[in-house]
């Protein structure tokens, strides 16, 4: 052990010398930051153009970094591995290297789709009742905000089998921009500052995460510079040595002692152990379009075409119906309640369960489902299937749509799970923790912090992954050209909200900014409740009343950022319901604005021999 910790900080010594070095001859090369353009053309909000490429994510810093990558002529694999690492430094609360996520990836050349799985999975130790106190109930804390709540990170993993199968640039340069920020540091913004003060409570706790986001006792502002020096380590590490030095190397051990010391689960050996997947996407029919979205372990893309499949029942399109009217309201909660009663009981990791993809996405179960939805008036929840609760976490998923020049399109969603995971940081290397565990049913029946029940399909086994939500997506036109790609955080909102934005662009004719801005809705079956942000009539929330359903107003749901085909070009929007939210696009003469690699993996193996 004493040769492990004097290995450990003369490595810590030396990495640090040299990244100084390498850092002092960074350029900056982020010009002035702005929010989204939205362009009012016509009375209309209006997406950004581009036939060059462009990079949407909920962080401008990133989505600029993006941009940077296509404009130095990677693709949008090589874009989105640059934003992935890059948002786990300037979007801390979201972007990871400590959590897990899934990436959907559309190949122009061969016009085929690939879903990457990287999704975290419970420790080998893991137990059904780990999370039960010795009266048999849940115990929350335990359950979320301890080293027990975090499931083996599969980030790092994901984006190396990205990397694998499509990059066309040197990995260390796509970690690069990332190394810049962690250890330079970043311009704080008004909402990283108000999320750390939203999670200090927990952020506190954990004291490698005090120490990088507090100022001693005070709190980060905005426009004051932060430093995440363990975290700049950590990822020289991935740089120069590739993922295996967070699966295996100093990253794991670190991880490894770490979670030993404060009762958490992981060991070397799932690190080790731990690979991200390919799946078959799941794919269902909408109007014409065809849905091609992420399958089990995530629900998403099952109940997002098991919906839409439902609704492709009812006239929405026709004048009485359309956007925002009683009519297209109910059936869409009718069909979303009747989605999340199935995922409650049919859903969980396909390699421990069976399940039934091919049955809950068919047309004829959709249109059976149709068939018992009452127009007239609302069916209780309870009539459908038990439960009870409400969701109280605020979800700090983060999703990002790419597109380059050749039409290659990536959409990923990843995530901590709660805003900043656990709250816990792995001492040296500024890796925040995930609380994925949360994520499954840790009773039968006891729902988690999203208001989600479940049954022992997504209960906790050994090596499982928890049931996710997240939904990212792609839509291809009849002839099978790429139409759209989208996808949102949210927690149980992700799927509804992906929903509500499909259902703008293809239903109600609104352009790809108009579809995004528009109020959504969401029902999850339990609690019995149609949630709505502000903006509908009052009119018509009066006769959803009449019809027999709750309606409750809620703070803005998900952050949908999403990119379109329009002819021969793409617009894009970035949801402002996240300030930092943009669109950064190329124009057709962008040029890279730093030329060469600024951070150089060759001073770092120097230094070792
Ligand atoms: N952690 C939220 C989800 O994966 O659905």
């Amino acid at each position: 052990m004493r040769f492990l910790l004097s290995y450990i900080f003369t490595f810590l010594l030396l990495t640090q010398s040299a990244l100084a070095q390498n850092i002092q001859s960074l350029p900056s090369f982020i010009r002035a930051q702005s929010q989204t353009p939205i362009l009012h053309e016509g009375g209309r909000v209006q997406p950004v153009y581009s036939q060059n490429g462009m990079v949407v994510t909920a962080d401008k810093i990133a989505s600029e970094v993006g941009r940077e990558i296509l404009a130095k002529g990677g693709n949008a694999v090589d874009a989105a591995i640059a934003v992935a690492f890059t948002m786990a430094v300037t979007m801390p609360r979201a972007g990871n290297l400590g959590g897990g996520g899934f990436m959907m990836v559309y190949d122009a050349k061969t016009k085929t789709t690939r879903a990457i799985d990287y999704r975290e999975k419970a420790p080998i130790k893991a137990t059904a009742d780990m999370f039960l106190d010795r009266q048999g109930n849940v115990d929350e804390k335990v359950a979320r905000f301890s080293h027990k709540s975090a499931g083996v990170p599969g980030t790092v993993r994901g984006l190396e089998l990205a990397y694998k199968l499509y990059a066309t640039q040197e990995w260390a340069d796509l970690v690069d921009p990332a190394i810049y920020y962690a250890s330079k540091g970043l311009t704080v913004s008004k909402s990283l500052s108000d999320s750390i003060k939203k999670k200090a409570e927990h952020l506190w706790k954990s004291f490698p995460a005090r120490d990088v986001f507090f100022k001693g006792r005070s709190f980060y502002e905005a426009g004051d510079n932060l430093v995440q020096k363990d975290l700049a380590r950590t990822l020289v590490e991935i740089a120069t040595k590739g993922a295996d030095a967070f699966y295996e190397g100093d990253t794991a051990i670190r991880i490894a002692v770490d979670m030993k010391k404060n009762g958490g689960l992981i060991t070397m050996e799932d690190l080790k152990k731990y690979q991200a997947v390919l799946r078959d996407p799941v794919v269902g029919y909408y109007r014409g379009y065809k849905v091609v979205s992420m399958p089990p372990p995530s629900s998403g893309g099952v109940h997002l075409v098991q919906m839409l499949k439902t609704l492709n029942n009812f006239p929405i399109k026709s004048e009485h119906w359309g956007a925002g009217t009683a009519d297209t309201m109910h059936v869409m909660a009718e069909s979303m309640k009747r989605a999340y009663a199935d995922r409650a009981k049919y859903l969980g990791d396909p390699d421990y369960v069976k399940v039934p993809v091919k049955a809950l996405t068919s047309d004829l179960y959709a249109n059976r489902t149709a068939e018992g939805i009452s127009l007239g008036s609302a069916t209780p929840s309870e009539l459908i299937e038990a439960g009870r609760f409400l969701p109280d976490e605020s979800p700090q998923t983060t999703h990002f749509t790419i597109v380059d020049k050749w039409g290659n399109v990536v959409t990923n969603t990843y995530t901590l799970n709660f805003s900043y995971g656990s709250g816990h940081m792995v001492e040296g290397t500024g890796i925040l923790l995930n609380n994925e565990m949360d994520d499954f049913v840790a009773k039968k029946g006891v729902a988690n912090a999203y208001g989600l029940v479940g049954n022992d399909k997504n209960a906790i086994e050994s090596e499982k992954r928890p049931l996710s939500s997240m939904t990212p997506t792609l839509l291809f036109d009849e002839k099978d050209n790429f139409y759209m790609a989208l996808g949102s955080p949210g927690g149980s909102r992700i799927i509804t909200a992906v929903l509500n934005v499909i259902m703008n662009v293809i239903d109600h004719d609104m352009n790809l900014a108009e579809a995004i801005v528009a109020p959504r809705m969401h029902h999850q079956w339990m609690p019995d409740i149609i949630e709505v942000e502000e903006g509908y009539s009052l009119d018509t929330l009066k006769l959803l009343q009449a019809r027999g359903h709750s309606i409750k107003e809620v703070p803005p749901m998900g952050a949908v950022m999403a990119v379109m085909k329009l002819g021969d070009a793409y617009v894009g929007f970035a949801d402002t319901r996240r300030f930092d939210a943009k669109a950064s696009y190329l124009e057709e003469n962008t040029q890279p604005i730093v030329q060469g690699v600024r951070f150089t993996p060759q001073d770092v193996y120097d230094v070792f021999e």
